[in-house]
């Protein structure tokens, strides 16, 4: 199982050093994969049982990319995790699908751990399943499947909004993904605490990406510990 925290803009350097402090010492004998997300400012050189990755980054070693962070920047930190096209970067920074499947390859060249996010809007899923494959299908269309990577289902329409599809609609999605790509596949969108052990629990899901609810780390810790429970 994997478990993963988005933090977002949320969070300082020092704000984010004192959670894992707090979530290490809570997941030290976990058997899941437990990584964070901080922004970029509060990245940490981690060296423990939590992995410490990054929301975004640009495709290149360095250079003339103003606002933008590359390779040089990760390795001080020994990142290797990285979100990529996330449904936030998809929508108000307007990244487009092929620029997301340049970040794809240069990053799994670079032998980074990717989470690919995938998701459709609340205009789609009210059109029904088989259209949310379509859409979900033409995301991925120029991503390479041969490569090894995760991706995270995302519906848009429920992250942020305590809104989450039916267990039946979520591990529907997740079981087709898992046959189109045969990568593990993790649910976002409000997971929080208290549905957390029923999201888990579906049989084709591989674990959560979680927003709003990975800012507490106590909290945090203990959907790692469920996860643990109903290990698959
Ligand atoms: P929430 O858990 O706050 O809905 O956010 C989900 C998300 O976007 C994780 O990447």
């Amino acid at each position: 199982m994997i478990i993963a925290g988005n933090f977002k803009s949320f969070k300082t350097r020092e704000g984010t050093k004192e959670y894992l402090e707090k979530l290490e010492a809570e997941v030290l004998n976990s058997s899941s994969e437990v990584v964070i997300f901080p922004p970029s400012t509060a990245l940490q050189s981690w060296k423990g049982k939590v992995s410490v990755g990054t929301q975004n980054a640009y495709p290149t070693e360095n250079g003339a990319f103003t606002g933008e962070i590359g390779l040089e920047q990760l390795e001080e930190f020994q990142t290797k995790y990285i979100l990529i096209g996330h449904s936030e970067r998809r929508e108000i920074l307007k990244e487009r699908d092929k620029f997301i499947a340049e970040k794809f390859d240069f990053f799994t060249e670079n032998s980074f751990k990717v989470i690919l996010c995938i998701g459709e809007s609340l205009e789609i899923r009210r059109e029904g399943e088989e259209k949310v494959l379509e859409f979900l299908n033409r995301q991925l269309e120029k991503i390479d499947l041969s490569k090894d990577f995760v991706i995270a289902y995302e519906p848009i329409w429920a992250i942020g909004t305590g809104i989450t599809p039916t267990l039946q609609e979520i591990d529907s999605i997740l079981e087709k993904l898992h046959k189109l790509s045969g990568k593990k596949v993790l649910y976002g969108g409000s997971v929080k605490l208290s549905n957390s052990v029923e999201i888990l629990s579906l049989p084709n899901c591989d674990g959560v990406l979680v927003g709003g609810a990975s800012l507490e780390p106590l909290d945090f810790a203990k959907m790692v510990s469920i996860a643990d429970e109903v290990q698959k």
